[in-house]
């Protein structure tokens, strides 16, 4: 297309042409039936009966399905833990499970096929939050993990100064454009499915389990996503089987794609926290020991809760040394929806509880909370974290001092203290905050991609990968790094949809890992195949292998110049293969989960941010003014990409922070479930004045793809800047003597509330 450059989005074109193709664009085959869900009405109780005679005998409908005729087993969790079923079998156990889908000719008819149920339901009590749930006693979804270092108790009790308090973090719907989605077809002995999600090997597993056939015949394909934010790591499940389900009791194709009520309501989200921290420091504001507990609402299932509780609690230093530490957390049982995955996956959570004790310990000492960083960054002998991994790759110090230089943070921090001394109604606030995210998945062995690469007689080059696109440009890295090794132009070289007979055993595209473990194992397998057609030329035209080169779409042996397509003829000709797999785990890694020790990530990725923001202190509502980004991605793959993706995640993180709020009541009702209600950032959020950039010196020390680093979820935690700028502006009120302690999200109502208890001290 015109204007197209190599450093775009694969389907950039077909995005903003509307011709990308999503699941619900493909066409239906014949006779195609679509599902449509069943959802509970209570928060916790017995299913007494259950009454679908009406759903039966409504217009259009095939059939119904419930726990009963799921013909294996009647679980999608993901951890094997069998505490999520598919359908809720005599007892549901929050407000919107599932209890039973309906089949019919059209997805109109499902619908409303569906309100049709009659249940007859005895209330048992039910607990919607933390502090509820710890009364009634419920259970920890999973085990609790602790990470010490030092004695903190010692620690708090020798230091000279200490304070404690209590932040409230809240979750966070994805909000992904396109929602959940699958179309299951039957075909032959086995079943293919086209699913949403960001972990077609896990659909593909659940659904064999489901419907008790072998891995084998059971395809799961993902051409792309219209967003995902984690919320499809696990949430697919759910869709994929009751479309499986449904296709293999009728034999033909099924359909479920939820309203976006229903995807909000019955789909887990980022998990709320309440941070409880106690911190002694000395009169400068260094730092001597931490002791905090994240208590997190995790709902009715475990999911993904262990792994998300763990690295908040690995992100609860964000850039910071705690010479003594004690962390712990709580991963709460609610009678909610279970929370899953979501960008950041807890580390935001732990991030922001680090910069409120930051914040704490300046308004405490009178410094400007930026000084109170840097007393507290890692350093030389102040090296290593709560969890005994290292810091050898901190850039901190350099690209927060360029920040503060760029984005003239002392001048105009000058002029804010300035304007709140004379201006009665709008305040204003800044802040400079760092992230330090680790990369790696913490469980492991999800630390391993394949690929699949084929070149054909033409020259052109297929690759395919274990990762999913989600709109973040996976598809598009890896189409650079093999297009790179054969010395072709990127349109050269087509990334194809993720398949499950492809490329087997994937890991979710998650953990920001994906162009780091997949764009390596494309590298491997294209390296392969050039390492064949050197070997062929050195054998056919006599010279030495490491003399030829692929460059600029030709191939260049001794003297001669060819272009790579005639080169692939001649090679298929003389019968070298032109297929090749790879593979990559990655080196190094290694978590003691017991004994909270180890290193469980490969390397950390960086970045800071200085957020300038107005209040009105009469409504509070706020206006962002400027934000000034210095972000982290080593040796970019992809420049322009990684820009987006830290622009994205920045505002989404600001949403998360300000605007989003997740509402159940009493009765355990999600209330905030359609954009009516529920406030994502508009064009109208974004920062007034918005300066990006990458800091383009660095690159990863370790042997990444490239020397690059992972960037889909860290720049989400820049965010955090904003919020510190809301209190900032707000504590202004009281003349800065006291930390505002303002709670996420800081919606309007938040600040006006902070901003009257401020006004009366
Ligand atoms: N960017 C877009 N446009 N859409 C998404 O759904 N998901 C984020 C991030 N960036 C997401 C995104 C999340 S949660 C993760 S883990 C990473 O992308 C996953 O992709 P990667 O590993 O290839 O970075
Ligand atoms: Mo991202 S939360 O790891 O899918």
């Amino acid at each position: 297309p015109e204007g197209d450059t190599a450093d775009r989005h694969e389907s950039a074109w077909l995005h903003v042409s509307g011709r990308a193709e999503y699941i619900d664009d493909l066409p239906e085959p014949e006779g195609c039936l679509h599902a449509c869900l069943g959802l509970s009405e209570r928060a916790h109780a017995r299913i007494a009966a259950l009454d679908l005679a009406a759903v039966l005998a409504a217009p259009g409908v095939a059939g119904v399905l419930t726990a009963r005729d799921v013909p294996c087993v009647n679980d999608i969790s993901p951890t094997h833990r069998h505490d999520e079923p598919v359908f809720a079998e005599d007892r549901v156990l929050f407000h919107g499970q599932p209890i039973f889908a309906v089949v019919a000719a059209t997805r109109a008819q499902a619908r409303a096929a569906a309100r049709l149920a009659r249940a007859d339901y005895e209330a048992l009590p039910h607990a919607v939050d933390i502090e509820a749930a710890e009364a009634m006693g419920l259970p920890l979804v999973t085990p609790p993990l602790t990470l010490s270092q030092g004695d903190a108790a010692a620690g708090l009790a020798a230091a000279p100064r200490r304070l404690s308090g209590e932040m409230r973090i809240g979750g966070q719907d994805h909000f992904y454009l396109e929602g959940h989605i699958a179309l299951a077809i039957p075909q032959d002995d086995g079943i293919v499915i086209h699913s949403s999600t960001q972990h077609p090997s896990e659909v593909q597993h659940m659904v064999a389990a489901a419907l008790g056939l072998p891995a084998n015949a059971v395809t799961v394909l993902v051409r792309r996503m219209g967003g995902a934010f984690g919320g499809k790591e696990t949430q697919s499940n759910l869709f994929a089987v009751v479309a499986a389900l449904a296709a293999l009791r009728w034999g033909r194709a099924v359909k479920l794609r939820p309203d976006r009520d229903d995807d909000m309501i019955s789909t887990g989200k980022r998990h709320d926290f309440r941070v409880r921290y106690e911190v002694g420091f000395d009169d400068d504001g260094r730092i001597l020991a931490v002791d905090a507990g994240f208590a997190a609402r995790c709902g009715f299932s475990s999911d993904l809760s262990g792994p998300v509780t763990d690295r908040a609690l690995f992100h609860a230093d964000n850039a910071y040394f705690y010479p003594a530490a004690r962390l712990v957390s709580q991963p709460q049982m609610t009678h909610t929806v279970s929370n899953t995955a979501f960008r950041g996956f807890g580390g935001p959570q732990g991030v922001v509880g680090a910069e409120r004790i930051i914040e704490e310990i300046a308004y405490a000492t009178g410094r400007d909370p930026l000084e109170v960083r840097k007393l507290n960054f890692y350093g030389e002998g102040r090296d290593v974290t709560p969890y005994h991994q290292r810091v050898e790759d901190n850039i901190l110090p350099r690209l927060v001092a360029e920040l503060e230089a760029s984005s003239d943070y002392g001048a105009r921090r000058a002029a804010v203290l300035a304007f709140n001394r004379d201006s009665r109604i709008v305040r204003r606030g800044i802040a400079l905050t760092p992230v330090k995210f680790g990369i790696s998945f913490t469980a492991t062995w999800y630390n391993q991609a394949g690929a699949l690469v084929h070149v054909y007689q033409d020259g052109s080059v297929q690759a395919n990968h274990g990762g999913t696109e989600m709109g973040q440009g996976l598809h598009t890295k890896v189409r650079g790094v093999v297009a790179e090794v054969f010395g072709l132009s990127p349109e050269r070289v087509r990334v194809t949809a993720t398949a499950t007979d492809k490329v087997p055993n994937t890991s979710a595209t998650a953990a920001s890992s994906g162009a780091d473990l997949n764009g390596m194992a494309a590298l491997a397998a294209a390296t392969t195949i050039r390492d064949r057609l050197r070997a062929f030329l050195a054998e056919s035209r006599g010279v030495g292998a490491e003399s030829v080169r692929f460059e600029g779409g030709m191939v260049l042996a001794g003297d001669v110049a060819e272009p790579f397509a005639q080169v692939v003829k001649a090679a298929y000709m003389a019968r070298v293969q032109l297929s090749a797999s790879g593979y990559y785990r990655t080196p190094k890694v290694h978590w003691d989960r017991e004994k909270g020790r180890g290193r469980p990530f490969y390397y950390y990725a960086y970045g800071a941010a200085a957020s300038e923001v107005s209040v009105d202190t009469l409504t509070g509502e706020h206006v962002v003014d400027r934000v000034d980004i210095l972000h982290d991605a080593g040796k970019s793959l992809n420049p322009e990409i990684d820009l987006g993706q830290v622009e994205g995640g920045f505002v989404q993180g600001m949403g998360w922070l300000t605007s989003e709020e997740l509402w159940w009541d009493e009765a355990g009702r999600l209330r905030t479930h359609a954009p009516s209600t529920y406030k994502i950032p508009l064009a109208s959020d974004r920062p007034r004045v918005f300066n990006v950039a990458l800091a383009d010196w660095s690159e990863c020390r370790e042997m990444t793809i490239k020397r690059s680093k992972a960037v889909g979820e860290p720049p989400l935690m820049l965010a955090a800047s904003v919020l510190e700028a809301l209190s900032m502006a707000v504590a202004s009120l009281a003349d800065y003597r006291e930390c505002p302690r303002l709670d996420a999200p800081a919606t309007p109502e938040r600040l006006l509330m902070a901003a009257e208890r401020l006004r009366g001290r």
